[in-house]
């Protein structure tokens, strides 16, 4: 069953009075339930648009984004979707907990309830011996899994990932790709961006490629190297995005 389901989404952006930038231009597809679906592409190729414009905190210029049989505004739906942006922002003088305490109690999340989710939380993310610490003495790692436990607060059931993993070290990676598969066998749904192709290789079910606003290819792993006669995830990538190239703008 799809969970997710995305129709001809554009998103322009407007600089000054005529100058067009494309965010992205007519892209659809689906996300089934309890499925890893990994978005790819460069930099600058729509991923964090097309987060943002599922999250309702972007309008679209044109197209249908429909959520749990919802539109991307509707407030009950959203309860359960959880999202970690791309370059979160964190208090730096509170601790893990204190900072999940302030997401749960946005929630409005019953607080013998909440007090108990955060525990399972810091265990989840292994922060549970830096409950003291305030989170400006913490490392990338450690700040990218209370940005995880803290899109988890809420209990959701689609997790919606810009970029995991950036900025992390190979151990951290493995760990934050440890983490998604346990959410996974929990039953949750995850979109995630990302465009470190080892990582999604090894996590995702489906994979989408992006490039200039284009949603070039979708599929499984197998179904896309086979279809593009790649030799791997890397080369898929680049062959899909050289053929669009030298196709020129469409
Ligand atoms: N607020 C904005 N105003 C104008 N242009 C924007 C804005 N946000 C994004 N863009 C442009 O839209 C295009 C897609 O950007 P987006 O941030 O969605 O890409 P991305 O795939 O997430 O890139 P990255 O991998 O660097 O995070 C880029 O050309 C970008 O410059
Ligand atoms: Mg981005």
């Amino acid at each position: 069953m799809s969970i997710i389901e995305i129709k001809e989404l554009t998103k322009y952006y407007y600089i000054g009075r005529n100058k067009k930038i494309v965010g992205l231009e007519n892209v659809s597809f689906s996300v089934e339930e309890g499925e890893i679906y990994g978005i790819l592409g460069p930099n600058g190729s729509g991923k964090t648009t097309c987060l943002k414009l599922m999250l309702g905190i972007l309008y679209p210029t044109s197209g249908e984004i429909n959520i749990l049989g919802k539109n991307q505004f509707d407030i009950e739906m959203k309860k359960n979707v959880g999202f970690l942006p791309e370059n979160p922002y964190y208090y730096d003088y509170l601790t893990g907990p204190e900072l999940l305490k302030f997401y749960g109690k946005l929630y409005d999340i019953q607080e013998k309830i909440l007090n108990e989710r955060i525990e399972k939380l810091l265990y989840l993310v292994k922060l549970h011996e830096a409950k003291k610490l305030a989170l400006k003495h913490y490392s990338k790692g450690m700040l990218e899994r209370i940005g995880v436990a803290a899109s988890l607060i809420n209990d959701p059931k689609i997790l919606i990932l810009d970029e995991p993993t950036t900025g992390l070290d190979p151990i951290g990676c493995i760990e934050t790709r440890d983490l998604l598969l346990q959410l996974k066998n929990q039953g949750k749904t995850i979109l995630l961006s990302s465009h470190f192709l080892s990582e999604v290789e090894r996590v995702c079910d489906r994979i989408a490629i992006f490039h200039r606003g284009y949603l070039l290819a979708t599929g499984t792993l197998r179904e896309l190297i086979e279809k593009y006669n790649a030799q791997g995830l890397e080369d898929l990538f680049v062959k899909t995005i050289n053929d669009f190239d030298k196709k020129g703008d469409r």
